[in-house]
């Protein structure tokens, strides 16, 4: 991976190591891919089909330094999140298991028989409402913060507080990355730009409704096989 931005020092190092790029978390990133022209999803609704392989080392990457890996359920509800993994290299540099899935439900409408739930190394919890509760088996791991809806704030701070997840990453999707960012609970966007225009009628964007507008300011800049990747800081 090539760093654009910020310039290396004269005579310094152009080439960097993902994980060494990435190792300065704030507390808490999202971390998301999209094509050129600004959709999230690939033609399966997945997006699998957008970043390929150099994507896919950055994805690996956020989750090996993360403390915890934020989900929305729609996002767990496509059946195509796996449980979390890690290869033996960013296995030895994180020194331990992966990082939870923690797939954050209002309604804990979820297909509890999915790998996700049933065959991860670390087990995958579930953040919701105490009126979703009721719905979670009593073997997966709940966070509780709210009344009928997620109370997103007090969430992410029990998750920091009684779980101990200093680092959140958030992978998305649109709904629940809208919602981290509106509470003003994301600190970083790593956004990944596929060399791709996907056009046709796929179009997922990044993110919905902020409300109002949330300035960037643009950290590092990295480019890997066509793949540009974008660090910003959100500005309070
Ligand atoms: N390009 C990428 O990097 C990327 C990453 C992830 C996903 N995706 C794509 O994004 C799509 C899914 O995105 P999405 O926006 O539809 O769904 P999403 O953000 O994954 O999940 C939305 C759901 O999350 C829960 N949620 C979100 N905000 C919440 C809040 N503030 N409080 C409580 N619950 C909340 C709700 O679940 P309940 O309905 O259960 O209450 C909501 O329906 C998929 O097609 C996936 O392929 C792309």
């Amino acid at each position: 991976m090539r760093r654009l931005l910020p310039e290396p020092a004269p005579g310094g190092a152009r080439d960097v190591d993902p994980y060494d790029a990435y190792a300065d978390a704030p507390g808490l990133r999202i971390g998301m891919v999209m094509s050129a022209d600004g959709s999230v999803t690939d033609a399966d609704g997945w997006t699998d089909g957008l970043g390929g392989a150099a994507d896919f080392r950055v994805f690996r990457t956020l989750r090996a330094l993360a403390g915890a890996i934020l989900v929305g359920a729609g996002t767990a509800r496509t059946g195509r999140l796996g449980p979390a993994r890690l290869r033996p290299g960013l296995r030895a540099r994180r020194g331990g298991p992966p990082a939870p899935i923690v797939v954050v439900t209002r309604s804990a409408d979820l297909d509890w028989s999915l790998p996700l739930f049933t065959e991860a190394e670390t087990p995958t919890i579930v953040v919701t409402s105490r009126a979703g509760r009721a719905r979670v088996p009593s073997a997966v791991r709940t966070v509780t913060a709210g009344e009928d809806a997620v109370d997103l704030p007090l969430a992410v701070r029990l998750l920091r507080e009684d779980l101990g997840f200093g680092q959140l990453l958030c992978e998305g999707g649109p709904a629940l990355a809208t919602a981290l960012v509106r509470a003003s609970l994301a600190d970083e966007l790593c956004l990944n730009i596929a060399p791709t225009l996907l056009g046709g009628p796929h179009h997922t964007r990044l993110l919905g409704d902020l409300a109002t507008e949330v300035p960037l300011e643009p950290t590092a800049v990295y480019l890997d096989e066509g793949v540009l990747f974008l660090r910003y800081r959100l500005r309070a």
